[in-house]
């Protein structure tokens, strides 16, 4: 299903939505911290989000068994949080959430490193991986290509000599976690899909300090770099508006 051209209701429900999502991603952010497990982070994310009277988007999707991705290092997404799983210093963790609420989906995503950071290049990976977010966001507007987006997250993924991961791309959301179009984090201005003012999509740039190239764990879900690399991710649903967009997922006042 291509992104609908939400409704003022909708958009309504899926500004609660990120809310609710954000709220829970900056506590978790917070909470992180060496020595604790992946699961307990997970566990913090649902009941928050419980007690927010939301529901979880990942939880089943697909058969995905958790309601958060946690992952670290290597790891670039979708890693299943596990209470084996301890979080060690100079870690790069990931976190990625989803929140269905009043029928409406929003989804987000942030890395941050555990402890000391290992080098002054893992730094760096992390804030030109937001970075190249918030370029993304910045070249939206009705009308505009998605080429035009991806362009625009890959120049400053290339110009930071970063592996751009092209085997997963952002997406639609809303009333679906996925909806077409895909949103590619490599592209060429002016090609693919044109969105519109009211459409709702989820960008996610995943970048590594090696090569591009990714596989799929025996876990079946955990997505690693191929040579070993450390990566980031960092997502937000955002609204297409005449003249921008909308951060939906990112936390007001
Ligand atoms: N942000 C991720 C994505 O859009 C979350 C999906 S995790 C899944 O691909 F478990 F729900 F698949
Ligand atoms: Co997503």
């Amino acid at each position: 299903m291509f992104t609908r051209i939400k409704t003022k209701s909708e958009i309504d429900s899926m500004r609660a939505s990120g809310q609710i999502l954000a709220t829970i991603l900056k506590l978790l952010e917070e909470q992180l911290s060496v020595g604790m497990t992946t699961q307990q982070l997970a566990d913090s994310a649902g009941r928050e989000l419980k007690a927010l009277g939301g529901k979880p988007a990942f939880l089943g999707y697909f058969g995905y068994p958790d309601v958060l991705c946690v992952s670290i290092n290597d790891e670039v997404v979708h890693g299943i949080p596990s209470s084996r799983r301890v979080i060690e210093d100079g870690d790069i963790v990931s976190i990625d959430f989803g929140v269905l609420y009043e029928g409406m989906i929003t989804d987000s995503a942030l890395t941050t490193i555990a402890g000391r950071p290992k080098s002054a290049t893992d730094t760096k990976l992390v804030q030109d991986t937001r970075k190249s977010l918030n370029a993304g966001i910045g070249a939206l507007h009705g009308g505009v290509m998605v080429g035009d987006v991806a362009a625009a997250i890959q120049k400053v993924l290339d110009d930071g000599k970063y592996g751009v991961v092209r085997d997963l791309v952002g997406h639609g959301v809303g009333h679906e976690l996925h909806e077409d179009p895909n949103i590619p984090n490599y592209g060429s201005r002016g090609m693919g899909p044109k969105l519109e003012v009211g459409m709702t999509i989820a960008i996610e740039p995943m970048a590594t300090l090696g090569d591009y190239r990714v596989y799929i764990e025996n876990d079946g879900w955990t997505v690693r770099t191929r040579d070993g690399s450390r990566a980031a991710h960092f997502e937000h649903t955002v609204l297409i508006t005449e003249n921008g967009a909308e951060i939906l997922t990112e936390r007001r006042n």
